[in-house]
């Protein structure tokens, strides 16, 4: 353009050449179909929860980002990860930005891990990471984290989007042209704005988020985005001292302390991806005279329950202006789906009325006139509250209107009609 189209200056503008990398001489061209039967598709890692969420394993030459919030576990799960990996297919490198080798191997030893095949490095500049692994030439190569390494000369700030985004896409490049997949492992923070996982998105072929709450024991790995499979599949893992394992029974796990003579508490069998899981919901309803009583949610989206608490006090004539409500997901669970609204309405009214749900559980979505509307993989859903051993289950397939439901839920453990 000549001039900076901001300031209008002249001079502002820089040339700049940009490398073009080892981009020289002729680019193999091969046929779409030839070598199929040579190229594996995907590598097994051997952790079943994992192998799950990556539709079978890892794909030669793909990039897959594994994001979470800080300490939530993503160096530990990556570094099983790797011992997993060398002790069956092959070396792996773990290069770190985030921590010296000498850190990296007090966790080795701390979690155990056996296989000589994991080698660590600690690199904090891309060029370094390339290098490194086209010296080693790793079945697997994990970068930890995207954050953290930089570029002396790239622009911006470390850490910053542009830096983050120019490391991925020099790294995603070198493990397209040399077939060793990338794993990279980048922060969030709560609300996502950290500059880093949202924006690479677009960029990696598989998106992983790791979640839980910091201080309970369970750790859910979501796959959120899956050029080779499907995604919104869960991992369940639970946390230990000697790393990440896997849980076989996750609904039981999270309905083991549950009380069912507690008002309040109902259960949930939510479906991810393929699996179904009974949670636990749990509700408090406490008066006030504050004339914007508190609402408080975690693990569901808030607006969806304001939504819920607004039908109750219309449909079902509970007067929850004068009185505070929380609701909670149990376990660290975070549910999206609609058919978490008849549960969560049966649990706020259970907190209200002081009534027990027992071994109630219930899905359905509640419509803004009070109606119910059917969810989804329902037999599912049966199936895994019936193996659980649940008692009676609450959906709009008996009935139509919130209000019938909530009377239902009432007779069933009152045997009584409306206390
Ligand atoms: P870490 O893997 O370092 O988290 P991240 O890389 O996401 O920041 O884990 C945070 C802390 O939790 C660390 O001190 C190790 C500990 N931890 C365990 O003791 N057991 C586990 O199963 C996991 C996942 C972590
Ligand atoms: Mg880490």
């Amino acid at each position: 353009m000549g001039f900076c189209p901001q300031c209008l200056n002249q001079e502002a503008l820089v040339e700049t050449a940009v490398p073009r990398g080892h981009g020289a001489g002729v680019i193999e061209v091969v046929s779409a179909t030839a070598g199929r039967s040579t190229v594996r598709d995907r590598n097994a890692v051997g952790i079943g929860e994992l192998d799950r969420v990556l539709g079978g394993g890892i794909v030669p030459g793909s990039a897959i980002l594994v994001g979470g919030e800080p300490g939530i576990g993503k160096s530990t799960l990556l570094l099983q990860v790797a011992d997993r990996i060398a002790g069956t297919s092959g070396s792996v490198l773990y290069a770190s930005a985030e921590e010296s080798v000498h850190q990296i191997q007090m966790r080795a030893r701390r979690i155990g891990i056996e296989s000589s095949g994991v080698e660590v490095a600690s690199v904090y500049d891309i060029d370094d990471v390339i290098t490194t692994a086209m010296d080693r030439r790793p079945d697997v190569l994990i970068v930890d984290s995207i954050q953290m390494v930089s570029s002396s000369d790239l622009g911006g700030t470390v850490g910053g989007t542009s830096q983050v985004r120019a490391s991925a896409a020099r790294l995603i490049a070198f493990a397209k042209s040399s077939g060793i997949p990338l794993v990279l492992v980048g922060h969030v923070t709560k609300d996502g704005s950290i500059a880093g996982p949202r924006t690479l998105e677009h960029m990696v072929d598989v998106v992983l988020y790791l979640e839980g709450d910091a201080d309970q024991g369970l750790r859910f790995l979501r796959g959120v985005k899956n050029r080779y499979g499907s995604v919104n599949e869960v991992g369940v893992f639970s946390m230990t001292p000697k790393g990440l394992e896997e849980v076989p029974d996750p609904s039981g796990l999270l309905t083991s302390h549950r009380d069912p003579e507690a008002p309040g508490s109902v259960l949930f069998p939510t479906v991810e991806g393929k699996r179904p899981l009974v949670v636990e919901i749990q509700a408090l309803v406490v008066a006030t005279d504050m004339p914007q009583p508190r609402r408080a949610v975690t693990g569901l989206p808030t607006a969806r329950v304001h939504q819920i608490i607004g039908v109750l006090e219309r449909h079902a004539a509970l007067p929850l202006r004068k009185f505070e409500v929380y609701v909670s997901v149990m376990g660290g669970v975070k549910i999206s789906e609609p058919a978490a609204d008849l549960p969560v309405a049966l649990a706020i009214t259970s907190a209200y009325r002081q009534f027990p749900l027992g071994g109630i559980s219930a899905f359905g979505e509640v419509g803004l006139t009070g109606e119910l509307r059917p969810a989804g993989r329902s037999a599912l859903r049966r199936s895994e509250a019936d193996r659980l051993g649940s008692g009676p289950i609450i959906s709009p397939e008996q009935h139509r209107r919130l209000i019938d439901a909530i009377l239902a839920a009432e007779n069933t453990t009152h045997g009584s009609g409306m206390g």
